[in-house]
């Protein structure tokens, strides 16, 4: 029997790439035995993106992105491709969440057809969790699952949708309903992308950092709070805080990839979140925003359960508020609708409503069944 020889493991791609970067970076394994990968953090990556595909040693490679972003850092990318003699299959998409479904994903399966993309051949998905999602799942369902990299562009990608392996696309009966879990092969984040990333994007990404602070790492909610100056110009400092929230999700996935059970603590301050992008029919606010009112929300509730304290409470308020992200539901959302999109949440089971609930700053507990009197106490 023959075995194919230049066959590469992720992991051994990875290891020379970051010998080949040199020390200037950061780095985060996800550990999931055999499907474990590395998250590359650093600047000026997007430069040697050539170099670090070449070592996939792969048959084909495709960039799958967007105009917006394409236009930006398409230039810079493949002439760092064809340095590196590589002629990349670019394939764009319109910007924005309504075309992250399943007729995008069928068109972006007929290119790669039409290419002739194989099994050894693999996708990079290029921009925010958009481009990531819809990519991830192409990959994971092309030939029965090639290979994909991910570039995160928007800050909510580099420290979220890009790490652990949920993919997928809308579905007009549902967003998200459609999809995967399907690890990457590598995660590569180029901080420097965050400077064309508009303002507003920038905060709803801090929202899901201050999410791991509650969640799981008082010393990073600290540094928000104080550092905020040094993480909005995105020193150095900003490298470090991607690379904890990095930390903390790969933890979290690495000991429970499909949400049995730990994984749910992500979703804090995201049942009332989704409830607020549901009864707003997503326009009116970025996820980040929305989930920034869902985890204000949530530490109201605890307070009121009595295992929070009203203090820590206040805190979250004001940090969210700091990054100009919104802390209370508007009057004018009504309030049965939140209620009713809380209870057809897919992660509401058999009527079952489970919130994450913080019991301090960094450290929260997943609690079944809350009293719908207390939500309705705190969302009225
Ligand atoms: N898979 C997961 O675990 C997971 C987790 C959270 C969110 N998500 C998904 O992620 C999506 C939201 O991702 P997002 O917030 O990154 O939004 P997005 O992908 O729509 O990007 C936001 C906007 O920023 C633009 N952009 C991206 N990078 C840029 C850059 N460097 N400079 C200038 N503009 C840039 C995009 O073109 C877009 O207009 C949603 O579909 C959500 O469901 C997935
Ligand atoms: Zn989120």
């Amino acid at each position: 029997m023959e075995f194919d020889t230049d066959f590469i493991t992720p992991g051994e791609a990875a290891e020379e790439i970051i010998e080949m970067l040199g020390l200037d970076l950061q780095n985060v394994k996800v550990e999931l035995g055999e499907r474990s990968y590395e998250i590359i953090i650093g600047r000026k990556i997007l430069g040697k993106l050539g170099m670090i595909m070449h070592q996939f040693r792969a048959s084909k490679a495709a960039i799958i992105s967007n105009d917006t972003v394409f236009r930006i850092y398409g230039d810079d990318i493949l002439r760092s491709m064809k340095s590196n003699n590589t002629s990349p299959e670019v394939i764009l998409v319109p910007d924005g969440e309504e075309f992250k479904d399943p007729l995008w994903a069928y068109y972006l399966h007929g290119r790669l057809l039409k290419a002739r993309f194989d099994r050894d051949s693999i996708l990079v998905a290029l921009g925010g969790g958009v481009i990531g999602d819809i990519t991830g799942y192409v990959a994971s369902t092309y030939m029965r699952g090639v290979r994909f990299v991910q570039v995160p562009t928007t800050l909510l990608a580099q420290v979220d949708s890009s790490v652990g392996g949920k993919t997928g696309v809308n579905h007009p009966s549902g967003k998200n309903m459609i999809g995967t879990f399907y690890q990457p092969s590598l995660v590569m984040i180029d901080v420097d992308t965050l400077s064309t990333l508009p303002a507003r994007e920038f905060g709803a990404g801090v929202a899901e950092i201050i999410k791991y602070g509650v969640i799981a790492d008082r010393k990073l909610f600290d540094y928000l709070l104080d550092k905020k100056n040094s993480v909005l110009s995105l020193s150095d400092s900003i490298i470090g805080v991607i690379k904890r929230s990095c930390e903390i999700k790969a933890e979290v996935v690495s000991k429970d990839e499909r949400e049995a059970g730990l994984r749910a603590i992500l979703n804090f301050g995201h049942t009332i979140g989704h409830a607020i992008e549901t009864a707003t029919g997503y326009r009116r606010f970025l996820h980040g925003e929305a989930i920034a009112i869902g985890m204000c929300s949530a530490a109201d509730l605890a307070v009121k359960m009595g295992i929070f304290g009203s203090d820590d409470s206040r805190l979250i308020k004001r940090i969210v508020r700091s990054y100009e992200l919104p802390s209370d539901i508007p009057e004018d959302i009504a309030r049965e609708d939140i209620l009713n999109a809380m209870e057809v949440d897919k992660k509401t089971i058999a009527g079952v409503l489970r919130l994450i609930l913080p019991e301090s700053i960094g450290r929260v507990r997943i609690e079944e069944g809350v009293d719908r009197e207390l939500i309705r106490e705190v969302l009225f």
